[in-house]
C-alpha cells in the first residue's frame, strides 16, 4: 500500500508503519471471518457513501476493521478510545495507506478530545464508538453534527449501559446497535478476551508467578468470569467480590471464594477490578493490602480504583517497571499499580487476541452495514444486535475453524413445537 501525504492526520512516528503493517498482516492471518465479510462486500461496496467516525482502540486487529470497512466502500476517520491503548507502529501504517486517524500513545485527556473533533470534521453519517466518548462528545459540545448522522454503533458494557439510560431520558439523537450485547460479542470477546488478555497484561507488567498467589476479582460479570478462569487455570487461589447475588452464587458454584471487598483486601495478593463501577477499591481497602500487593483494572474506565486515595497515601512513588508504579505507604507497606489503573490489558498488553476480535469486528461491520440499510427508518433508542447476525457470525466462525454441528431433522423440529403428547 503506498503512503499517502495528503490526508490529514496526526501520529507519533510514521516510520513505524512498516512494523504497524507486519503487525496487522499476523491480526489479518487470524481474522478469517472479517476477511470473508470483506472479500464478500469488496465488489457490491454496501457502505459506499457512509462516513464512518470512529473511535476505538487502535490495535492491529482494529486496522484489520478499518480495512474491511473501507474495502466496503465506506470513508472513514479514527481515534482512540483511550489514551493509553493505542499502539504507535499501528496507527503509523494506518496513516500511510490513507487513513485520516489521530492517536499516539499516551496523549494527555484534551488531546483525547481534540482527536474526537478531527475525526467529526469529515461529518460524519455513522459513528463508531468504544465506551461513548465520541457519541457523548457529538451530544454534549457539537450539537450541531447530530442531524447528519444515521445511527452508530457501541462496542463495551459500559457505553451500552450508558447510552441505555440516555435513550431512556430521551436524549439519545439517533438509533445505536450495541454490538457488545451480541452473544458472539459479549460471551466470546468480554470472557475469553479479557481473562487472556488481562493475566497477560499483567504478566508483562510484573513478570510474577501466578501460582500460589490469592487473586482477587471484582465483578464476576463476563470480563471478571474470564480474568477468574484464566488466573485459575494459572493455578492462583481465585477469590470473587460482588455485589450482585446471582452472580455471587455463580462464582460459589464454581468453586471461588466470594468475600466482601473489605475482607479480600486484607488478604489479596493480586487485585483486578471488572466491574464498570467507580470505586471498587478506595482508601480503606489500601489500608488494609499486605505488602507488595498489586493492583489494576480491566473495566473501561479508570474509575475503578481510586488513585487519588493512593496518591495521598504514598510518601514515595516511583515506576518500578514498565506500566508498574510502585506506591510506598507512610507505614512502609508498597502497593503497586499497573497501568496507572488503565485498562491493564490494552495499556499493558496487546488488547484481546485476533481470533476473538474477530467476531467483534464481524458484528461492528454487519452492524454498520445495517445502520446504512436501515437509514431513516430506525427510532433513536438503543437496538441490540438481530440474533440473524449473531448466529451468521458463529457459523462462519465454525466454519473456519473446520467444525460441524448436527441438522434439526423435520420430525425433531416438529417434536420441538408439539403440546399435544408427554411423558
Ligand atoms: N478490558 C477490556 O478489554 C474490556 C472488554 C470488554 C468489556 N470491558 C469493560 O469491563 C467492564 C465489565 O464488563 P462486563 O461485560 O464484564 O460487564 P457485566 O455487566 O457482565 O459484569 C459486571 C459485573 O460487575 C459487578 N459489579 C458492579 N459493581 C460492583 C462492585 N462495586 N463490586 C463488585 N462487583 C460489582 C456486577 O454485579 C456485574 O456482575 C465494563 O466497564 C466493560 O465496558 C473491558
Amino acid at each position: 500500500m503506498s503512503s499517502n501525504t495528503k490526508i490529514d492526520r496526526k501520529v507519533k512516528d510514521l516510520s513505524l508503519a512498516e512494523e504497524g503493517r507486519r503487525k496487522i498482516e499476523w491480526a489479518e492471518s487470524r481474522m478469517p471471518v472479517l476477511l470473508e465479510l470483506r472479500r464478500r462486500y469488496a465488489e457490491t461496496k454496501p457502505l459506499r457513501g457512509a462516513r464512518i467516525a470512529g473511535c476505538l482502540h487502535v490495535t492491529k486487529e482494529t486496522a484489520v476493521l478499518v480495512r474491511t470497512l473501507v474495502a466496503a466502500g465506506a470513508e472513514v476517520a479514527w481515534s482512540g478510545c483511550n489514551p493509553l491503548s493505542t499502539q504507535d507502529d499501528v496507527a503509523a501504517a494506518l496513516a500511510d495507506e490513507g487513513t485520516r486517524i489521530y492517536a499516539w500513545h499516551g496523549m494527555s485527556v484534551d488531546e483525547f478530545y481534540w482527536c474526537i473533533d478531527r475525526t467529526l470534521d469529515i461529518e460524519p453519517t455513522l459513528t463508531l464508538d468504544d465506551g461513548a466518548d465520541l457519541i457523548f462528545s457529538i451530544h454534549n459540545r457539537r450539537k450541531e453534527k447530530i442531524a447528519g448522522v444515521w445511527g452508530g454503533t457501541e462496542e463495551t458494557t459500559t457505553g451500552v449501559q450508558r447510552l441505555r439510560a440516555m435513550a431512556g431520558d430521551g436524549a439519545l439523537g439517533y438509533p445505536v446497535i450495541a454490538v457488545n450485547n451480541a452473544e458472539t460479542k459479549w460471551d466470546f470477546d468480554n470472557v475469553y478476551g479479557t481473562g487472556q488478555s488481562s493475566l497477560d497484561g499483567i504478566l508483562r507488567a510484573t513478570s510474577i508467578l501466578i501460582a500460589g498467589k490469592n487473586f482477587v476479582v471484582a465483578g464476576f460479570g463476563r470480563c471478571g468470569r474470564g480474568c477468574a478462569m484464566r488466573a485459575k487455570g494459572l493455578g492462583a487461589n481465585v477469590i470473587v467480590t460482588e455485589i450482585d447475588p446471582i452472580c455471587a452464587l455463580k462464582a460459589t458454584l464454581e468453586g471461588y471464594r466470594v468475600l466482601p471487598m473489605e475482607e479480600a483486601a486484607r488478604i489479596g495478593d493480586i487485585f483486578i477490578t471488572a466491574t464498570g463501577m467507580k470505586d471498587v477499591l478506595d482508601g480503606k481497602h489500601f489500608d488494609a493490602m499486605k505488602d507488595g500487593a498489586v493492583v489494576c483494572n480491566t473495566g473501561h474506565y479508570d474509575c475503578e480504583i481510586r488513585i487519588a486515595d493512593l496518591a495521598s497515601r504514598a510518601r514515595s512513588v516511583r515506576e518500578i517497571r514498565r506500566d508498574n508504579d510502585e506506591y510506598v505507604m507512610k507505614d512502609g507497606r508498597r502497593v503497586y499499580l499497573l497501568a496507572k489503573g488503565r485498562l491493564v490489558n490494552l495499556a499493558a498488553a496487546e488488547g484481546h487476541p485476533s481470533e476473538v476480535m474477530d467476531m467483534s469486528f464481524a458484528n461492528q461491520f454487519l452492524a454498520m452495514k445495517l445502520l446504512v440499510e436501515k437509514k431513516g427508518t430506525l427510532e433513536n433508542k438503543v437496538y441490540d444486535v438481530p440474533k440473524e447476525q449473531d448466529e451468521e457470525i458463529a457459523a462462519l466462525k465454525l466454519a473456519t475453524m473446520g467444525i460441524r454441528v448436527d441438522k434439526l431433522t423435520d420430525e425433531q423440529v416438529r417434536y420441538r413445537t408439539d403440546y399435544s403428547s408427554g411423558t
